[in-house]
């Protein structure tokens, strides 16, 4: 659907012209309204430091990166930029079942968040893990006619021909090449500084209840507590949803989109990916940090609440013949089902939010 099989070889190189005088006030101007940022490192929440992460986010790279993300010059008519589906106050996703882009094109599928992104398990990205990772996904929309509707040697063109580009290009890269696959790893790299954590949850369970007994029941209420029991315990919530970011990054068919009718599914999913008979139906397992900004829900936006998230769990999901058999009915109380929302609210962390540079290059 986004986009096929891509030629990540198909760089455009353009000349790297040297461009004699930098207009320096310029840069430095740019410089200051999208200055270099300290990446985020350790993070309450998550075991693992960036730093110690194979893909931890280079901060000139990162930079460059907030630049484009938010540019939309990559695009066709200059009016969309990654960030017009992937909105920070929405967690990077968007409050529509599925994406508007270019020209009020509609795709099939809801923007998916990428916080927390620097920790998958598994890098693969889309709903249907099609892209090998960040870098190769940032490639996808720019010549996606209906996200942005341009073409790669365009976007990359429109870029290069900034002049206050390239001097970033060359800090972040070493020279002012300015490449599709640069254009790429810079977002990616920008994609991955965006980390949720610190949530009430984190420092509820940072805390040694008996040293502590009183902050440690301010941090979680009752209702809270409770529901973060039942979704490690008999909600199963923690058998997909799983780790510090609460996703295994794997795929599970839960019947979303299953017509009993005609015995099909809107969108065979993973299945389009590999072929495997199991894939049917199956889609990535969205992190859960920042759900509760992310509404409507799953990957064609057809649960409208987290209630009514909860009320496809309690029934055990959607039946269908390659449902996951890790979906089970249930049987959740009213006060139950409330528990495990308000405990999906206790991790709402901090870290992730940002907005456009006041400036572009
Ligand atoms: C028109 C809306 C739109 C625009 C513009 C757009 N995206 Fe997306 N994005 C989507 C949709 C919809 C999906 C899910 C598609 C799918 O899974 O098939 C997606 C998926 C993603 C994912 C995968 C996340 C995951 O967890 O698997 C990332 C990362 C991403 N987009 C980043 C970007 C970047 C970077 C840009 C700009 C170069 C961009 N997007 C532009 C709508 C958009
Ligand atoms: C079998 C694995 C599995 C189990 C068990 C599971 N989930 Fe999910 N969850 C998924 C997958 C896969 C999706 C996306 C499905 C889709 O879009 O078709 C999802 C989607 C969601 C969403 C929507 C997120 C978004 O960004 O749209 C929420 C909220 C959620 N799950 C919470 C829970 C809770 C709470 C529980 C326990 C009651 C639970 N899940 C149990 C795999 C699972």
């Amino acid at each position: 659907m986004c986009f096929s099989a891509l030629a990540l070889s198909a760089l455009v190189l353009l000349p790297a012209a040297p461009l004699a005088d930098d207009d320096a006030v310029t840069i430095a101007l740019l410089d200051a309204v999208n200055p270099v940022r300290e990446m985020p490192n350790e993070v309450l929440g998550h075991d693992v430091p960036i730093s110690f992460l194979k893909t931890a986010p280079d901060p000139e790279k990162a930079r460059l990166g907030r630049w484009l993300f938010f540019d939309g010059r990559l695009s066709g008519d200059s009016s969309v930029s990654c960030a017009t589906c992937h909105i920070p106050e929405f967690g990077f996703s968007e409050p529509t079942p599925v994406s508007t882009g270019i020209r009020g094109q509609r795709g099939a599928r809801k923007a998916p968040s990428f916080i927390n992104a620097v920790w998958a398990f598994y890098p693969e990205t889309f709903w249907d893990g099609r892209a090998a990772d960040l870098e190769e996904q940032a490639i996808g929309p720019i010549a996606n006619p209906i996200e942005m509707g341009s073409t790669h040697d365009v976007a990359v063109k429109s870029i290069a021909e900034l002049p206050n580009y390239r001097p970033f290009f060359e800090r972040a890269f070493g020279d002012r090449e300015v490449t599709l696959d640069r254009v790429a790893e810079a977002i990616a790299h920008y994609e991955r500084t965006r980390v949720s954590g610190n949530s009430r949850y984190d420092q509820w369970r940072e805390l040694d209840d008996e040293d502590d007994a009183e902050l440690w029941a301010t941090l979680l209420s009752e209702e809270e507590r409770l529901g973060e029991e039942l979704f490690f315990g008999k909600a199963l919530c923690a058998t997909c949803h799983t780790g510090t970011s609460f996703t295994d990054s794997r795929y599970h068919n839960l019947g979303v989109g299953w017509d009993a009718e005609t015995e099909t599914f809107a969108d065979i999913g993973r299945f389009e990916v590999t072929g495997e008979e199991v894939d049917k139906g199956a889609f990535k397992t969205p992190g859960l940090r920042e759900v509760t900004l992310r509404a409507p829900y799953m990957h064609d936006g057809s649960e409208a609440t987290l209630r009514d998230v909860m009320e496809l769990y309690n029934k055990g999901g959607n039946a269908n013949p390659w449902l996951s058999p890790k979906m089970k009915p249930l049987n959740l109380s009213e006060p139950e089902i409330d528990a495990i929302i308000a405990f999906m609210h206790a991790i709402e962390g901090e870290g992730y939010m940002d907005s456009a540079p006041a400036r572009f290059p």
